[in-house]
């Protein structure tokens, strides 16, 4: 996609690291992540902000990484799919959704598991019809959408009792 080729500093976090480089701030997101940084878990479908494909959290909240300009995040903190895992193993979200199983062709899943996540920071028991508004940004044409549903509600208790054991 044309953008800006003007070379700016960008500086913000990434899955935790501070990134510190020059690059094209009219270059949008999705691409940065993907070519400058690997970051391959970060799918583009649409391209156009309606199949949440590209879906990564800015601040904590779900954002369409392919409508984002690189020069947006500056000073802001992204997390990837890649960054969810942590030395203990696999978000919560993401052992929910393995073991529902509620990834097919795995092709939507990064993006619907950061939706997911930010839903369960904001709400941890969130309701069904909850569940389904916040993920309705996110389009899979393989699960019918039951398995995530369920993925998410079971999450949901696992975050839950893990937070329980800290109280
Ligand atoms: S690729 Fe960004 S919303 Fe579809
Ligand atoms: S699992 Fe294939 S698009 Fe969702």
């Amino acid at each position: 996609m044309a953008g800006s080729k003007e070379i700016m500093r960008l500086k913000f976090k990434l899955n935790g690291q501070d990134i510190n480089i020059d690059a094209a701030g009219g270059e949008r997101l999705v691409d940065l992540l993907r070519e400058r940084f690997d970051l391959v878990g970060t799918k583009e479908g649409c391209g156009k902000g309606e199949c949440g494909a590209c879906t990564v959290l800015l601040d904590g909240e779900p954002i369409c990484s392919c409508l984002m300009l690189s020069s947006q995040v500056i000073g802001r903190e992204i997390i990837t799919i890649e960054g969810l895992a942590d030395k203990k193993g696999l978000h919560p979200v993401q052992k929910a959704f393995s073991e529902t199983g509620a990834v097919q062709c795995g092709f939507c899943s990064p993006g619907l598991i950061l939706s997911s996540v930010a839903l369960l920071n904001d709400k941890p028991k969130p309701s069904r019809e909850e569940i389904k508004k916040a993920l309705s940004g996110n389009l899979c044409r393989c699960t019918g959408y039951e398995k995530i549903f369920e993925a998410v509600e079971s999450a949901s208790k696992m975050t839950t009792k893990r937070s329980r054991k800290h109280d």
